[in-house]
């Protein structure tokens, strides 16, 4: 079975919202897509591995004529690529040389809160540094690493701050995959944004509280991409990292690909589909086979009818090997059946978004819960559908299963672990929910000014064997 059509309500789709701002081609010379180098550790020891991690300005050649000034991790714009191993102990030296207080978020990563997570509580002053230690245990995935300090979460990402996080395991690396990194297995920041004079980004020009946009794609920030492929098969790990967009990516003449991966694990079973819709810090990842392809071939990969990256076909060895039909076994705690359902509830547009009606407070805790504790969550965007918008539904600290969306089966490509489920509007999107790690954590909508703007709030997960840890929490920032 090949899947034809994106499994989102059309007339959810961000097109329908008036502050719509339509992608339009990049009209420049084709640019090579920057693949990000990996982060090389400072030290290893056994499972000890050690990193600094800046957080930087810089000014990367965007367009033609002037450099765009930007911010970026170990990099001058998005970031260096980590790459961790599950069951290693990873130590970041943590550093700010930015203008303003920032904190690294890893969005992914399920470890203790709120400092390791690095969400609103975590920061870091300028010059200032600070050092992190966490122990990973999780199966292979893209995750992601952006920055969290509480209102300006959209800026700094706007600014550039967003990078690729890869988890790997044994049991991912036994597979017949791709995974030559740069070469077969490439990871795909998709952003949008909106160059003003001297081809200088302007987040406050751009604000929106729906959720900032702009019209140019930029992919790994690279506009106008090429990739040379060199190889049969290649995997592409898209990431949204956009504040707001949602990508609804094809290629030319519907090349079919096959799913492999959401967000936090494998698909049990990979799914083939032409049509594949992300949305905000979603991971999707994808094989496409160019087996049908010859040297001098060209494809194109779209957002709607907009080419966002061209694939140069070069001579390639055949490769017989094929996807396996297991991926990943999903083992999921059971629930209890005396545990009542929680209901989250994502309402309002603009500045009027709530999180169970109310907006979020740092030194408020809404919520607590045991750690190992199961629960059902039963997420509700109560926008119309007419002109309401999709919410995409983030919980930092774990990994959660989707159940169900409007009591039906989840979306095929759901199926395997995720920690973003996008809610459409009227739609009630049923999660499982458990901690194995202690803190305190934000839950949110994911397009970004919809977070700063108050749709989120947080959860305190107690370990019954340290019942009594004190939090220290901040407050809002102020610039
Ligand atoms: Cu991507 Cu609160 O996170
Ligand atoms: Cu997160
Ligand atoms: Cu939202």
């Amino acid at each position: 079975k090949i899947y034809q059509n994106y499994f989102f309500d059309e007339p959810a789709f961000n097109t329908h919202d008036g502050g719509y701002v339509p992608l339009v081609p990049a009209n420049i010379e084709p640019q090579r897509l920057r693949i990000p180098e990996i982060a090389k550790p400072d030290k290893r020891d056994g499972q000890d591995v050690y990193y600094t991690l800046t957080a930087q300005t810089g000014e990367v050649q965007l367009l033609p004529g002037a450099k765009t000034k930007t911010w970026g991790y170990n990099a001058p714009l998005l970031g260096q690529t980590f790459v961790f191993n599950s069951g290693e102990t990873i130590h970041m030296h943590l550093v700010n040389e930015l203008p303003e207080l920032t904190t690294f978020h890893w969005h992914g990563l399920n470890i203790p809160g709120p400092i390791e997570d690095g969400g609103c509580h975590a920061p870091v002053y300028p010059k200032g540094s600070r050092d992190v230690t966490f122990t990973l245990h999780q199966p292979a995935a893209m995750t992601w690493l952006h920055a969290h300090p509480c209102p300006e979460t959209a800026a700094q990402v706007w600014h550039g701050l967003a990078a690729a996080v890869i988890v790997k395991d044994d049991h991912e690396a036994a597979l017949p995959l791709p995974r030559h990194y740069g070469v077969d297995d490439i990871p795909i920041i998709l952003q949008d944004r909106h160059f003003h004079a001297n081809n200088q980004w302007d987040y406050r020009a751009d604000y929106d509280p729906d959720g900032v946009q702009g019209p140019t794609p930029m992919l790994n920030g690279t506009i106008n991409p090429y990739f040379d492929v060199t190889t049969q098969k290649l995997r592409l790990r898209f990431l949204d990292g956009a504040n707001r967009r949602e990508w609804r990516l094809h290629f030319s003449n519907d090349l079919p690909f096959t799913q492999i991966a959401g967000d936090s694990s494998l698909l049990p079973h990979p799914i083939k589909l032409t049509h594949l819709m992300i949305t905000c810090a979603e991971r999707q990842e994808i094989v496409v086979d160019f087996k049908n392809y010859h040297a001098g071939d060209t494809v194109q990969l779209f957002s709607d009818d907009v080419p966002i990256l061209t694939l140069r076909i070069h001579d390639f060895k055949p490769d017989q090997q094929i996807i396996p039909e297991n991926l990943f076994t999903l083992k999921t705690p059971p629930i209890d059946p005396e545990e009542p359902v929680k209901t989250v509830t994502m309402s309002g547009m603009d500045e009027g978004v709530l999180l169970d009606g109310t907006k979020f407070q740092m030194q408020r805790i809404d919520y607590t819960m045991p750690m190992h504790q199961v629960q059902i969550w039963d997420i509700v965007n109560s926008n119309n559908t007419r002109n309401g918008m999709i919410h995409p539904f983030h919980m930092h600290g774990l990994s959660f299963q989707v159940l169900s969306r409007n009591g039906k089966a989840p979306y095929p490509n759901e199926t395997g672990l995720k920690d973003v489920v996008s809610v459409n509007p009227e739609e009630h999107v049923r999660i499982k929910v458990w901690f194995n790690v202690p803190g305190i954590f934000m839950y949110h909508c994911h397009i970004l000014e919809h977070e700063d703007g108050g749709m989120m709030a947080q959860i305190k997960v107690v370990d019954p064997k340290h019942p009594d840890v004190h939090y220290d929490l901040m407050d809002h920032m102020t610039l």
